[in-house]
């Protein structure tokens, strides 16, 4: 039985830049969809996977992230007078007991292998969790849940997976399937954005990860590797030929790539349209945008 995992890294120190000029300023994960940052649906997740520390890497410019899992005493005291249970109850959410939450810093954007292993005294020996918050996941079990529960069971290392039009390949990790056995694929191998024709098969890598510490023992040595940056599929991939092994899971939920401009748009919308209070107003317009072919007044 594998041991439990507690601990997830969340990299966040990337440039964001799809999103300037926007992430000048404002972290890419304080980007909100409807009115919860994009951060706030990681942990989240987290949370419902039994996940009780909380590791950010973060970089330069990110100071907003950390107000925003801070207490602000003087909101909190101002809705609390003014009888607003229900906003204080949102805001609980964005709390995070004392100690729970740590942030470490990578000095330079060196890939996301790198972010990773800038966490590495936190982790210590244990298995831990990856979550990239750009990459929102929609289910009705939380998509690192059903990692853990299936991780529970093999051991080894897990990654999230789906399959992505062969045409996307070079945008991936891409798994080099050897078993196939329902929800969870066994690797033989991983790469990093192969282009369509080397890609050994079209089922991607996205942000959900489950790994052993051996991961971080390999990034200890890792080069350089896709773009340049130290990859994190690298460091994976050399478990399997150190014969630990790595599994794809196939969730089961819709994920949106809130780090590109079009699927942040797509999430924002299913979002909405996911509210009480706000699918029929946008239902409406979008009727109406279709109709008219210009947005209503
Ligand atoms: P992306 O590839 O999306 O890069 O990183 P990015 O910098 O965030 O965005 P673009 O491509 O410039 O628009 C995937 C994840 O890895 C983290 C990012 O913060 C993001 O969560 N990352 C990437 C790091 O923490 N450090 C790095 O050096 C690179």
């Amino acid at each position: 039985m594998a041991r439990k995992v507690t601990k997830a890294i969340f990299p966040v120190a990337g440039l964001g830049t799809r999103f300037l000029p926007a992430t000048k300023s404002v972290p890419k994960e304080i980007m909100t969809l409807v009115d919860r940052p994009l951060v706030q649906y990681a942990i989240d997740e987290a949370r419902a996977a039994g996940i009780t520390e909380f590791i950010f890497v973060t970089s330069r410019g990110k100071s907003a992230l950390e107000d925003y899992f801070d207490h602000n005493l003087v909101l909190e005291q101002e809705l609390k007078s003014k009888g607003k249970d229900d906003l204080l109850e949102t805001l609980n959410a964005t709390n995070m007991e004392s100690g729970a939450i740590a942030y470490i810093r990578q000095h330079k954007a060196l890939g996301l292998g790198h972010a990773v292993w800038c966490a590495r005294r936190l982790i210590g020996d244990e298995p831990f969790a990856v979550m990239l918050p750009d990459d929102v996941i929609a289910a009705d079990k939380p998509c690192l849940q059903q990692m853990i529960e299936a991780y529970e069971e093999t051991g080894g290392n897990m990654v999230a997976t789906m399959e992505v039009p062969s045409n996307k390949t070079s945008s991936y990790g891409v798994l080099d399937v050897g078993e196939n056995v329902g929800t969870v694929v066994r690797a033989k191998g991983m790469v990093e954005k192969p282009k369509p024709d080397e890609a050994p098969s079209n089922l991607a890598v996205i942000g959900r990860y489950v790994l052993g510490p051996s991961v971080l023992y390999n990034l200890n040595q890792a080069k350089t590797g896709s773009g340049g940056e130290i990859q994190l599929t690298d460091a994976i991939a050399e478990d399997i030929c150190n014969g630990v092994p790595v599994f794809g899971y196939k969730f089961d939920g819709q994920r949106f790539d809130c780090g590109s401009k079009s699927g942040f748009l797509q999430a924002t919308v299913a979002f909405a349209l996911a509210r009480d209070d706000l699918r029929d107003d946008l239902n409406q317009y979008l009727q109406d945008l279709y109709a008219t072919g210009q947005a209503a007044q």
